[in-house]
């Protein structure tokens, strides 16, 4: 049997930074994220006899097949094993997956990767799974906003009191509010410190408590601003919301900064435009790249003016997008 998948990214509006069980990725509050529409993991996966064993392979540009490197085999290979034992399957797993993004472009791909994994490797062995399951189990990867990228549109993750319960599910589609989100990518190749990292320090900075006080309100203000397509009450809660979450990660034992001083430039270039009409508002993921979400009457002159700011690489341009979907031709 064999299946093939896309999945997509996805930005969150409010984050998952600290987890109450890291292993399983269960977070200490909720998140809210927009799902993408051109950054998405493809993944194709072939079943084979039991005895034979698994297989994980990147495809290049070139459509040829590429070893991923020792540690990225060894957290597929966690996963096929969950999933495994999940759907009670013994067969072994053939993986072979891209991205449709450049994987130096320093967008976090794990979202859409594991995202993508797991709906491929359910329909290769035959399953069936509901929305909630497969975001559950997308969830287990470790990886957890890939629990909100087996959704299009606009997705709440919740806490989740018992860990069957963690599971995202949609506020909004994508088609209700066409927001675009602009990346200036400003730092290429992978990011020096991982999201896991991040999430393990989070609790020992001394402001995370507050963190916990405060995000009750923006996660209201959010859902307020996607069930009223209100782009000037998302923008500041964006900003102050990823502003937050770097004051987390700077603030905790040891001490994690993501940002580059071409991030503080596009910071600025983007106040700028602000004040000359072209409504953009920031947010930032565990990297120096700046997204920065509008509507698509500014998306081309934002994206102009920010590929020119000093230190911008180059602008992806995203949209809000579908959730996963089946691939007409298979990887391999
Ligand atoms: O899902 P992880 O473990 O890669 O963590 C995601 C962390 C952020 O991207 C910074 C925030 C988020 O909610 O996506």
């Amino acid at each position: 049997m064999k299946a093939s998948f896309s999945a997509p990214s996805n930005i969150a509006f409010v984050k998952y930074w600290g987890a109450r069980d890291l292993a399983r990725a269960i977070p200490y509050h909720p998140s809210i994220s927009m799902t993408l529409s051109r950054c998405r993991s493809l993944c194709t996966v072939e079943t084979r006899p039991a005895g034979e064993g698994d297989e994980v392979w990147l495809v290049d540009e070139q459509g040829g097949l590429r070893d991923p490197g020792e540690a990225f085999v060894r957290r597929v290979r966690e996963h096929l094993d969950r999933l495994r034992r999940h759907f009670s399957a013994q067969e072994g797993l053939v993986v072979a997956t891209r991205n449709t993004f450049p994987s130096a472009a320093g967008i976090a791909s794990s979202a859409s990767g594991f995202a993508a994994l797991t709906i491929t490797v359910a329909a290769a062995l035959g399953r069936e799974p509901g929305i909630q399951e497969l975001s559950l189990l997308a969830r287990r990867s470790g990886s957890g906003s890939a629990a909100r990228s087996v959704l299009g549109g606009y997705v709440e993750w919740p806490r989740g009191e018992a860990e069957e319960e963690c599971f995202a599910f949609e506020l909004a589609r994508a088609r209700h509010w066409r927001l675009c989100d602009l990346v200036a990518i400003v730092q290429s190749g992978p990011k020096k410190v991982s999201s896991l990292d991040g999430h393990l320090g989070a609790a020992s900075s001394p402001h995370f408590a507050r963190r916990l006080e405060l995000i009750p309100d923006r996660l209201e203000r959010v859902r307020q601003a996607v069930r009223d397509r209100d782009l000037g009450t998302l923008g500041p809660v964006l900003e102050e919301e990823f502003v937050d979450m770097h004051c987390i990660a700077m603030s905790s034992r040891p001490p994690i900064f993501y940002w580059s001083p071409a991030t503080l430039a596009v910071l600025e270039r983007l106040r700028e435009l602000r004040a000359a009409g072209r409504e953009g508002w920031a947010t930032m993921d565990a990297g120096a790249n700046v997204h920065v979400i509008c509507r698509p009457a500014d998306e081309s002159d934002l994206a102009e003016a920010l590929a020119a700011t000093p230190g911008v690489e180059t602008v992806l341009r995203d949209y809000v997008g579908e959730g996963p979907q089946p691939l007409d031709e298979h990887l391999i």
